[in-house]
């Protein structure tokens, strides 16, 4: 069995952080979302894998590299654009050959991983396998319709939903899939949409199964899921500190310290994960924040963040909530009159100020 990762895709949702950087190696609870897709993959036994990448592809490869890290062999394929799910397969059929497959697309974070289902498709001679969690909108999503165990329909957002099933992002295939793909027409968004494919084999007699998911899922597309994800997973951690947390700092509940962070008179309440050579001095972290590698934070407080590296956020009065902060971004008072906020931010930035009136 391979692992194909989708990794192209524009990630304008999640604007600007996606000007600089591939939204797949945005980090939850300080490791990048694809680095926990591959661990996921390696984890069923996935070591053959191959990454579509599309405009961020040097980033992506220079930060996976050729997977020895997980003592896998990764390779990458080129999409010249993101032309659609069932367009990634389409391209990488060489690599694909005549093997079964695991698709999982790179921005997804998924509870308990997917030994069961790994193991449960590659004992049985189905077509394709499709993960499906029940969510409270479907109306959002790609939803499968059900019958005697299989799945007969897929409707793309529907407006009266014939169930609560959606498409999680995780699919598996036969080689049958290459027929479909080939056999599909673009949508009227211009993409070859991977539920036409899958319809495509429904259609034809090809044996198509679900696997309800009961844990979690997450598609970080938007700035409000990473930090759902990020919450979930910070959850999970297991405490450990390998850095300095002097006599005057106090930790409370999951709290992890990496190697060379410092805690300096400041109070840490977990679950919270503080990167490698941070430092947090005078300053109080609350749940739900990751702050990645060489940060600093020095008389604020922080909650409910995701704060990427090499960031400043220095004598800041309120509290910082619910936020997203790219890398090397400084956050801290102006020493120079008049008062005012003064801020360079860039295109599609989202800033929140306090009014004094409420
Ligand atoms: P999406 O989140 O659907 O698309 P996107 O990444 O372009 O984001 P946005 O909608 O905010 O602009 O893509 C899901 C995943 O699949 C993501 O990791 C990118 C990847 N992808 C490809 O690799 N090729 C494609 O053609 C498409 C559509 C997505």
């Amino acid at each position: 069995m391979k692992g194909l990762i989708l990794s192209g895709g524009k990630g304008t949702r999640l604007r600007p952080i996606t000007y600089t950087r591939a939204k797949q190696l945005v980090p939850v609870a300080n490791k990048p979302v694809l680095f926990r897709v591959v661990d996921t993959l390696v984890e069923a036994g996935i070591t053959e894998l191959a990454i579509v990448v599309g405009d961020t592809a040097d980033e992506i490869k220079e930060a996976v590299g050729d997977g020895s890290r997980w003592q896998a062999q990764i390779s990458y394929i080129h999409q010249e654009a993101p032309l659609g799910l069932a367009h990634a397969v389409k391209i990488s059929r060489d690599f694909l050959q005549d093997d079964k497959f695991v698709m999982f697309l790179g921005d997804n974070v998924i509870e308990g991983g997917i030994v069961p289902l790994v193991q449960q498709f590659t004992s049985r001679d189905w077509n394709a396998q499709v993960v499906l969690t029940r969510v409270e909108n479907p109306e959002q999503f790609g939803v499968a319709v059900l019958e005697e165990g299989r799945i007969v329909r897929l409707v793309e957002k529907p407006r009266q939903p014939p169930s609560n099933l959606a498409l999680v992002g995780i699919y598996m295939f036969d080689p049958h899939i290459f027929e479909a793909v080939e056999a599909i027409q673009p949508s009227w968004r211009g993409e070859l949409e991977i539920t036409d494919a899958i319809q495509y084999l429904v259609e034809n007699g090809y044996t198509v199964y679900p696997y309800v998911h009961e844990g979690w899922w997450i598609d970080t597309g938007k700035m409000e899921d990473m930090l759902d994800a990020n919450r979930l997973v910070v959850e999970e951690m297991e405490p450990r500190n390998e850095g300095y947390v002097d006599s005057d700092s106090r930790l409370h509940g999951r709290v992890v310290i990496e190697e060379g962070a410092e805690i300096i008179n400041s109070v840490i309440r977990g679950p919270a994960i503080i990167g490698e050579y941070s430092r947090i001095v005078n300053s109080y972290v609350g749940p739900f924040t990751s702050i990645y590698h060489h940060c600093e934070i020095v008389d604020s407080e922080v909650e409910h963040c995701i704060i990427l590296e090499h960031c400043q956020i220095l004598q800041i009065d309120h509290r910082i909530e619910d936020s997203l902060i790219g890398r090397h971004v400084e956050i801290c008072r102006s020493p120079l009159k008049p008062r005012a906020l003064k801020f360079m931010l860039g295109d599609y930035s989202k800033v929140g100020v306090l009014s004094n009136s409420r």
